[in-house]
């Protein structure tokens, strides 16, 4: 297989960071694409649990949303200012303003667009996700589709992420994009 892996790391001169709703495969996708380029992968809720000493529902439970995202705006900071890397952000990120603008300023974006259906299926396979306690997923995640799909619109990528297989996502969708971006950019 021909691989333009090799132009695409000495094209690649920001951090990459993953959008996308819950469920969208930020995390497995993010992963998959940091070990292709042999960058580290970091998962910003992990960095938050560890910064915090408790689960992401704790967090919400026990100090609410807006303390949660005071936390993930420090921590992306942090993880933006160092080496480059691919991280995973919460669904939620982009929706404080200023998160949002360290994103758009400071890393290559890439948006995971899944379906409703498919984000129900993925996030009910456990209950880690505080947002989604409060009612019916679906009609949560719908909810969350229309307020948060024009912010994510502004990512540089747009990747469908609809198929199990991450590998295929990111194979045969992620990194041809990636690779046409960085052409379209110089
Ligand atoms: C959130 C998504 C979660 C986590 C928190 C809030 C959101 O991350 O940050 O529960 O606002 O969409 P994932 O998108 O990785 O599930």
């Amino acid at each position: 297989m021909e691989t333009p892996l090799a132009t695409l790391n000495d094209r690649l001169k920001k951090p990459i960071v993953m959008i996308g709703l819950m469920g969208a495969g930020k995390t497995k996708i993010g992963g998959l694409l940091a070990q292709v380029l042999g960058w580290p992968f970091v998962d910003a809720d992990h960095e938050i649990e560890n910064a915090a000493g408790c689960s992401i529902a704790d967090i919400f439970e026990q100090h609410g949303e807006q303390a949660f995202r005071d936390l993930e705006r420090k921590v992306l900071t942090r993880l933006m200012s160092d080496e480059l890397k691919v991280i995973a952000t919460g669904g939620g990120a982009v929706m404080n303003e200023q998160t949002a603008q360290l994103v758009w300023d400071k890393s290559l974006s890439i948006w995971l667009r899944a379906d409703l259906d498919v984000l129900v299926e993925r996030t009910g396979r456990n209950d880690k996700r505080p947002l989604l306690k409060g009612g019916d997923p679906a009609d949560i995640l719908q909810n969350l589709m229309d307020k948060r799909y024009p912010v994510y619109a502004k990512a540089n990528i747009i990747v469908e992420s609809n198929i199990a297989d991450a590998e295929i996502t990111l194979n045969e969708r992620v990194l041809p994009q990636l690779a046409d971006y960085l052409e379209k950019a110089e």
